[in-house]
């Protein structure tokens, strides 16, 4: 049984192994319905609950219809109308959802939640996002750069704006996969050393946003508010200058391309003629949400061989 808590728990060789199993699958069903199971249905009879203390479109849907695809099924619950919102203990809530089920995906805020998830569920844990880290969005985000064309090892990835769980994630994976994470932060924004140092010495953090944007083969931005946090003027006002704009988009190599996990504030972290223009991959980005996620299910079931 393997728990999907970051990038790491399936290490450089399990990572390499889910994303050639997510572009492999997402090619063998091309053009088929949407629920239709795949031939194989390699997780029939399988159950997994997801578990939301925070707002979801993407996550929760390319989840279900992963486990649709797999042959499997998925149900859904929220803070709001579970136990878990009156209290309810997290450990106790993953040994009944153990009980019942075969995986628990979870969106939450503090990360050390999920990892009590992990310690007391008996079955897999899938981090959904936490206010550490968003492995599942990163896999997606790999696929579609392999998709376009472009290797991961020695790539140059800018990231414009604040230093949060979504950086996080895209550090980690330039450690493991070998490539240069340049964030481009304001001052009071920037990520913390601890999530800088996962980058393996591949990432670091500048206060200019061409500084990071010059040569990257890949331009990534995220809301500048984040789940969670308090909607401040303050913050908005220190964004503004690493808005991701045709300016910036031009300063990096030509061809680059434009990623966000989405959702997005046109006029805020990108502009929109840049995330709704020819080098923006969002739409394949978020689609690939269901193929990565269909492949991290298989790996944490073991059907997929690490290394
Ligand atoms: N990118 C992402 O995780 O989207 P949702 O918040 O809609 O799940
Ligand atoms: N950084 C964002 C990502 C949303 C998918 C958040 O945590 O709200």
């Amino acid at each position: 049984m393997r728990h999907f808590l970051d990038l790491s728990s399936a290490g450089p060789d399990g990572l390499a192994a889910i994303l050639a199993d997510a572009i492999d699958r997402k090619a063998a069903r091309e053009g088929q319905p949407k629920g239709a199971p795949d031939a194989d249905a390699p997780l029939a009879g399988h159950v997994l609950a997801m578990v939301f203390e925070k707002n979801s479109t993407r996550t929760r849907v390319s989840f279900d219809m992963a486990m649709r695809q797999l042959g499997g099924s998925a149900l859904v619950l929220d803070a709001a109308t579970s136990q878990l919102g009156r209290g309810e203990t997290v450990a106790d809530t993953a040994r009944v959802l153990s009980g019942y089920c075969d995986a628990i995906m979870v969106r939450t805020d503090d990360h050390a939640k999920l990892v009590e998830m992990a310690e007391y569920a008996s079955v897999p844990v899938i981090n959904g996002l936490t206010d550490l880290s968003h492995p599942c969005q990163i896999v997606a985000d790999l696929q579609t750069i392999l998709e376009a064309g472009m290797a991961l090892p020695g790539l140059k990835v800018a990231w414009l704006g604040d230093g949060n769980n979504v950086l996080a994630s895209i550090v980690e994976a330039g450690g493991l996969m070998h490539f240069d994470v340049v964030a481009a932060c304001p001052q009071g924004y920037q990520p913390p050393d601890d999530v800088l140092a996962r980058g393996g010495g591949r990432a670091r953090c500048v206060a200019d946003p061409r500084e990071a944007a010059e040569g990257a083969d890949v331009i990534v931005a995220d809301t500048w508010i984040s789940m969670g946090q308090e909607h401040a003027e303050q913050k908005l006002k220190a964004m503004l200058p690493y808005q991701v704009d045709g300016a910036l988009m031009a300063a990096a190599k030509p061809g680059a391309r434009f990623l966000h996990c989405l959702p997005a504030h046109r006029g805020e972290e990108v502009s929109a003629d840049v995330i709704d223009g020819p080098q923006s991959l969002i739409w394949a980005e978020a689609e690939n949400r269901l193929h990565a996620q269909k492949a991290i299910l298989r790996w944490c079931f073991g059907q997929i061989a690490t290394g």
